[in-house]
């Protein structure tokens, strides 16, 4: 990639691709302190208000920067490698390549809580396996005053539901839920039926004396892109078709309608929403209803499989924090007579990890993609 000059004109090359950059691009990024905040990167002007016949008077250009005079009066130096990041993929959290997993996976990505976790370098590795694999696991954090808020906060902002700020898994009577039971529960995704759907999901344990209780995860990645191979049909109408989800509570009624497998523009991967007991599909064709319900049930056989779970007992410390449009979790049953099983639960959204790992990639000077 490269930044060339002619007739007063910017361009930019790639791959031997050469495309001119309009004059109103850079006036935009115009960047001494009389046009941005020093603090916060903010304009102080409105670009809105700019007139629309913006020129280029004069240009200079040489390793580092890019010097321009436009013929409104401003002038600016901006630096090539910025410019240059603004047409590249590199440095964004969406371009972290996930890596799929299956129930071979043994490494469970831990890292150990420790005072000032969160402005650590260790942090920003933490973030990065949670992006690559859908799911961290932090040992040792803390269990008194319901800690996990605070941990959740200074990711970034724990999302408020119905449930409240986080919510209790143990038995308890007439739950209004099936978490809150010993039953064993099948790989799921949480809270479908709201929009936006909560992105990520923090489980802390706080004790665990049963014997039974496992949690369980599946990559819904890994058995996408399986059903996309093996079953292209199923694959076909669950991405396609789109049911409505539902929740039932006492003042509440939270609906929404979405793919089993959402894609996203390119047809890639976007989300998954699994939860059996709260999907209802249209009264589509017959035949193509046919289908879909062949496809479901294939898709709920390969989610529990126990060719893609994982398995693993959370301890009193363990915080697992996992991508909830990504990934499937669930538990085994146990005896509650056994002893004390609680884990507390909250939801963040992904706004909250991608700008904790901006900001950290940042202060190290690191670069997302490396
Ligand atoms: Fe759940």
């Amino acid at each position: 990639m490269k930044i060339k000059l002619k007739d007063n004109k910017v361009f930019f090359e790639n791959k031997g691709l050469k495309k001119e950059i309009h004059p109103f691009w850079l006036r935009e990024r115009v960047n001494g302190d009389e046009y941005i905040d020093k603090i916060t990167q903010q304009r102080l002007f409105d670009p809105t208000q700019l007139k629309e016949n913006i020129q280029i008077n004069n240009l200079n250009l040489n390793d580092t920067y890019l010097e321009v005079k436009f013929n409104d009066g401003a002038y600016t130096k901006l630096k090539v490698k910025n410019i240059l990041k603004e047409f590249s993929n590199f440095n964004d959290v969406k371009y972290i390549d996930k890596i799929k997993w299956d129930s071979s996976f043994k490494d469970l990505n831990n890292f150990n809580f420790e005072e000032n976790l969160f402005e650590k370098k260790k942090m920003y590795d933490a973030l990065i396996n949670f992006y690559k694999y859908g799911f961290v696991m932090f040992k040792k954090v803390p269990t008194k005053n319901n800690f996990i808020v605070n941990f959740a906060n200074s990711i970034g902002s724990v999302r408020r539901t119905n449930f409240g700020e986080f919510f209790d898994v143990k038995s308890k009577p007439n739950p209004n839920d099936l978490a809150y039971t010993s039953l064993p529960l099948a790989p799921h995704t949480d809270n479908p039926y709201r929009n936006p759907v909560p992105c990520i999901q923090m489980l802390h344990c706080i004790e665990n004396e049963v014997k039974g209780g496992f949690s369980t995860l599946v990559d819904g990645y890994t058995v996408t892109e399986k059903l996309k191979k093996d079953f292209p049909s199923f694959y076909k109408v669950l991405t396609e078709v789109k049911v409505r989800f539902q929740f039932i509570d006492q003042s509440v009624i939270l609906e929404d309608w979405a793919e089993m497998i959402q894609l996203d523009e390119n047809k890639k991967f976007k989300q998954v929403r699994f939860s059996p007991r709260l999907d209802f599909v249209p009264l589509i064709e017959k035949k193509k209803l046919e289908l879909y319900y062949l496809a479901r049930k294939k898709l709920s056989e390969l989610y529990n499989s126990e060719n893609f779970k994982i398995r693993f007992k959370l301890m009193p410390g363990d915080l697992l924090m996992m991508d909830n449009h990504r990934l499937l979790h669930g538990r085994t049953s146990y005896n509650a007579n056994d002893g004390n099983r609680y884990l507390q639960g909250c939801y963040i959204d992904y706004d909250s990890t991608e700008g904790k790992l901006r900001y950290l990639a940042k202060k190290y000077e690191l670069e997302l993609n490396d």
